[in-house]
């Protein structure tokens, strides 16, 4: 039985410790917001935060992630408003909506690590979340957006 920190709650996993996080993320503690895609590692709807890196959860094994804090998109925002959600709501990014989470745990951990971005960072580091619903124009413009918003934010305290 693993247990697992996930948005600042401890949970004990019942599965096996072989079955991705993505299973135990979704059917066992019902955390439906991140999705299933592809299973392989090459859609990025999966994607959650393990220790603030994006990493696409039906590929770690429950197992390995025992003591680690992991964040879904449930849990990126008490208010559901970091300034991702923010930026995503004013550029209206979604379309089926599918692939959104996974598109937006992705920015927010880039975001972290690189406050001020280009255009070709942007397109770098969202090119493995995939969008069937072609929404890329938009997601580079909600990154540059959100990366604005959280400049203000430190700017303004
Ligand atoms: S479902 Fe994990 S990358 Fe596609
Ligand atoms: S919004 Fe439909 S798959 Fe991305």
């Amino acid at each position: 039985m693993a247990q697992l920190t996930i948005n600042g709650q401890s949970y004990f996993a019942d599965a096996p410790p072989d079955t991705p996080l993505l299973w135990v993320i979704r059917e066992e503690l019902q955390l439906t917001g991140t999705k299933y895609g592809c299973g392989m590692a090459l859609c990025g709807a999966c994607t959650v935060h393990i220790n603030g890196e994006a990493v696409r959860s039906c590929q770690v094994p429950v197992g390995e992630v025992e003591g680690a804090l992991i964040t879904t998109i449930e849990g990126l925002h008490p208010g559901n408003s970091h300034a991702v959600q923010q930026a995503w709501v004013e550029h209206q990014v979604p379309q089926c909506g599918y692939c959104q989470s996974g598109q937006i745990m992705q920015a927010a951990a880039f975001l972290a690590r690189t406050p001020n971005p280009t255009e070709e960072q942007i397109v770098g580091a969202m090119d493995g979340n995939l969008c069937r619903c072609a929404t890329y124009a938009r997601i580079v413009g909600a990154v540059k957006r959100a990366a604005e918003i959280m400049r203000e934010g430190v700017r303004n305290g």
